[in-house]
């Protein structure tokens, strides 16, 4: 009985409050190779808690950090099976100074949970290990098989997962993949994501001379790198924000009237996002809206760029070389490997005399978008509605997740994607939060799923 589930879920929710603290105050952070003990902790404590929920755990080594498995296989040949994937890394949690409490000494204020992570993804991922639990408390069973698979490279580009999981290709066989690591529409509007943005990310660095030099001995005799590479990058970038990668735009699957329409169809006040970010003017490409801008057309940034003197008061250098980091976001067909390229060979093409380039490819994924017409949409469409009180509108959304395309290829299922994020909750951000309301209701929704994903 469902009933006994949920009771066993209220009852329970002080202590689902503690295990998600103790599992925020374990600095996962995978971009940190300092952190490799820590990760290795984070993995051990994961596999500690799909133990508890009776599950059948394992940690399986990597060349990165490891991927934690659980198993209950137990609902029978009949019944569907499901792969619930979660990340157990986060982003690096600076900068320190603006955060009110320290990153990973997890405070609640105001029914929220303040703590690198707590939104993405501990706190989301912990909530299908959580109902599983309530179900194997109460009724010793699920209404489904589970497979759960959790990573501790996603924030930085899942860059052995696919290896693994090629590995499992039999083993793994499932019907559906279930994650939550997106957002809400908007507090008190729960959301299914039925589309995300692909990635693809790189830096390139360029050198001239081979240390820095007087910029009054030298300067104006040598090419100054800083100078080549903000020169190279503007290339990349028309008029207009146009993205100039050759091929760049050939894949792209342009918005169909259908879809802009449900896109418009959503409550969305264009003065209230812009007093937020504290801007007088949105920007982007002509003749899309915001919404469109940000869930289904394909962008260039440079996320950093650095090189010669960052400190106080002038310094008279030509610089040795300078660094960017770049980032585009794309949208379905585009193909990040295929850009990558076009990238490299445009900035190579522009690259002037007395400069060396070097390029680094760091990741790369493809955008996705799902036909919502499959009856688990609907399965969890119900599951959330039950508890959140509010049926769910179906989104697209900006941000990647690697793995969603990899379920795709290797085992032919879509994704659910049931975000309880907010994306006023911080993420990559200080002072990341996640609602603790949310955190319940997530899990609730999650139990009650495995029930609608049953029947
Ligand atoms: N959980 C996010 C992705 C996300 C956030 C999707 C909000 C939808 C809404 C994930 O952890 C993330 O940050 N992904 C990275 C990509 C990764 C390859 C580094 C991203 O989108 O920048
Ligand atoms: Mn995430
Ligand atoms: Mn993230």
């Amino acid at each position: 009985m469902f009933t006994q589930v949920e009771e066993y879920l209220n009852a329970h929710q002080a202590e689902h409050v503690e295990t998600l603290q103790e599992f925020l105050r374990i600095p996962s952070v995978s971009a940190d190779s300092q952190k490799q003990p820590e990760m290795l902790k984070t993995a051990g404590f994961v596999q500690q808690m799909l133990e508890r929920a009776g599950l059948n755990a394992q940690i399986h080594e990597t060349a990165g950090h490891p991927i934690v498995t659980g198993e209950w296989r137990e609902a029978g040949a009949e019944a569907p099976t499901v792969l619930i994937y979660g990340h157990y890394d986060v982003q690096p949690p600076d900068p320190l100074d603006l955060w009110t409490t320290p990153p990973f000494d997890p405070q609640i204020r105001d029914g929220k949970i303040y703590a690198r992570g707590a939104t993405d993804d501990k706190g989301q991922a912990i909530t299908h290990i959580l109902a599983v639990e309530a179900w194997m408390k109460t009724l010793g069973k699920l209404p489904v098989n589970v497979i759960f698979v959790i990573e501790g490279e996603e924030e930085v580009g899942s860059n052995n997962l696919d290896l693994f999981l090629e590995s499992k290709k039999e083993e793994y066989a499932c019907d559906v993949a279930v994650v939550s690591d997106t957002s809400m529409y908007a507090p008190d509007l729960p959301a299914i994501t039925y589309g995300l943005r692909g990635i693809l990310a790189c830096e390139v660095k360029v050198t001239g001379p081979n240390r820095d030099l007087h910029s009054g001995v030298f300067g104006g005799a040598v090419t100054n790198p800083i100078n080549a590479l903000t020169q190279m990058l503007s290339r990349v970038q028309g008029e207009n924000g146009r993205i100039l990668i050759p091929g760049f735009y050939d894949d792209v699957i342009e918005l169909s009237d259908e879809e802009r329409n449900q896109f418009s169809d959503l409550p969305f006040e264009l003065a209230d996002f812009k007093k937020d970010l504290n801007i007088e003017e949105v920007h982007g490409e002509a003749g899309y809206s915001t919404t469109e801008r940000r869930w289904a057309r394909p962008t260039f940034d440079i996320n950093g760029i650095y090189g010669g003197y960052q400190g106080e008061g002038p310094k008279t250098i030509v610089p040795s070389y300078a660094v960017a980091k770049i980032t585009c976001r794309l949208v379905p067909d585009q193909s990040a490997k295929q850009l990558t390229a076009a990238l490299k060979s445009l900035l190579e093409l522009v690259c002037p005399p007395g400069i060396r380039m070097e390029f680094k490819d760091f990741h790369g994924c493809e955008g996705l978008v799902f036909n919502t017409s499959g009856d688990h949409f609907q399965a969890a469409s119900r599951a959330i509605a039950h508890a959140f009180g509010k049926e769910p509108v179906f989104i697209r959304e900006g941000g990647s997740i690697p793995v969603v395309a990899s379920f795709e290829e290797i085992f032919g299922v879509e994704t659910l994607l049931l975000g309880w994020g907010l994306n006023s909750d911080n993420l990559h951000s200080p002072n990341e939060h996640f609602h603790l309301a949310n955190f319940h209701r997530g899990t609730l929704a999650s139990a009650k799923l495995w029930e609608e994903l049953g029947r």
